[in-house]
């Protein structure tokens, strides 16, 4: 109805104009004519030696100095291949972390011996959140020694190193450094299913060939490989074939869960895990068990006094007396006195390769079910 009115049209057509122009205006593009002649004249210049020519010099850095900030700041910095602009590329990559402009500044930057500075602005939690993507976006062999050190730092932000991981997997530099990661058994168990994923579909095939070695991926029923969680989440099961999954002998996510009431009380109860965990974190807790261990639910290993050793979840603690909970559900008291050592385990006590008993299908119904299991919505 109103874009059939011709005048209507005209009038929205004009509106959009004002639009693009304002927004231009907004975001700093060069609109001075004095100072696009400039800029055009300089870009025909850019294989000039600055050194023997002082007045281009002189020129380029005045014009330069009105642009800071825009694209074409950037662009001039590359073309005369500055070497004194490395702070202003910095900033400028920073505030402009989410466009692909910043992919150019910080190409510029390693391109001109940034690295130092990089490595510092990475030291700040707030500027490694904005740098960490777009650095793996350049796909710039040159960003993996800077990347690669914050994957098993545990000072980091899981979010930080799992971004580090995808960002590495894009250079082949970066994918070799996360295979070495993985081969000196350095990688942390939290990113390791994401840096299996990654690596094992890297274009370099002598990277790929060695992950699929030392990095598998997970294995489904009959040696196929479990397709990738990104795939497997677009996928929609059968939540009633997926109760039976989770009841069946030999996968016996009962004998270790309760759900509606039903089940072992030893793992955390899963009667709402569908409100609690989204499907991709679901397929990633069975995958992976793990990469993100539930508060509480840690494993500890302790060693008696006697040479005798024990194994469960801390199920609560006084001064002089510990209990476990073992596996099964059975709780075994420990005099403190009697324990020679304790341990905090890394390991989940959930096994790992439990999705190795089933097909892909069945992986996605035993999801659907998890999924299905909710917070009842109050009336
Ligand atoms: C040997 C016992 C055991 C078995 C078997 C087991 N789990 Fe677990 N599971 C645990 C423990 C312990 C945890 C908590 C530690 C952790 O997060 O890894 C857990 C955690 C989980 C979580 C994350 C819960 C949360 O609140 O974040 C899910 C989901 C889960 N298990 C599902 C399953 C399913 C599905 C199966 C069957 C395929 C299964 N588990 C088999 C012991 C087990």
């Amino acid at each position: 109805m109103f874009a059939r009115n011709p005048i209507d049209r005209r009038l929205r057509t004009l509106a959009a104009l004002a639009f693009t122009l304002a927004s231009v205006a907004l975001h700093g593009a060069v609109d001075d004519p004095r100072l696009i002649n400039q800029i055009e004249a300089l870009k025909r210049l850019k294989d000039t030696d600055l050194a023997t020519r002082p007045a281009i010099r002189q020129a380029l850095l005045r014009v330069l100095d009105q642009v800071r900030g825009q694209p074409v700041f950037v662009e001039l910095v590359r073309d005369f291949r500055l070497r004194d602009q490395n702070a202003a590329l910095l900033e400028y990559a920073l505030a402009n972390s989410a466009d692909a402009s910043a992919l150019d500044a910080l190409r510029a930057l390693l391109a001109s011996d940034g690295s130092d500075l990089l490595k510092s602005a990475l030291t700040n939690s707030i500027q490694a959140g904005q740098l960490i993507e777009p650095l793996g976006k350049t796909a710039d062999n040159r960003a993996a020694p800077l990347l690669l050190p914050l994957v098993n730092d545990r000072g980091r932000s899981v979010d930080h190193r799992r971004a580090a991981v995808q960002a590495l997997a894009r250079s082949q530099e970066g994918a070799r450094g996360l295979l070495h990661l993985a081969a000196s058994s350095t990688l942390p168990t939290d990113v390791r299913l994401l840096t299996a994923t990654e690596l094992n579909s890297v274009r370099w095939k002598p990277i790929q060939l060695e992950a699929a070695k030392i990095l598998p991926l997970p294995a489904a029923k009959g040696d196929a490989a479990m397709p990738s969680t990104a795939e497997l989440v677009h996928r929609s099961g059968d939540p009633r074939k997926g109760a039976t999954i989770f009841r069946r002998p030999e996968i016996n996510c009962i004998g270790c869960h309760q759900a509606m009431g039903e089940g072992i009380d030893f793992g955390p109860n899963l009667s709402e895990i569908g409100t609690k965990l989204g499907k991709d974190a679901l397929y990633e807790s069975i995958l992976d068990p793990s990469s993100g261990i539930s508060f509480g639910f840690e494993a500890w290993a302790i060693i008696l006094r006697n040479g005798d050793e024990a194994y469960g979840l801390l199920a609560s603690e006084t001064e002089d007396e510990l209990v476990l909970k073992l596996q099964g559900g059975t709780l075994q008291r420990l005099k403190k006195v009697e324990i020679a050592n304790r341990e905090k385990q890394t390991q989940s006590i959930m096994p790992s390769g439990l999705q190795a008993n089933l097909t892909a299908g069945e992986f996605v119904d035993l999801i659907e079910y998890l999924a299905s299991l909710k917070k009842p919505v109050p009336r």
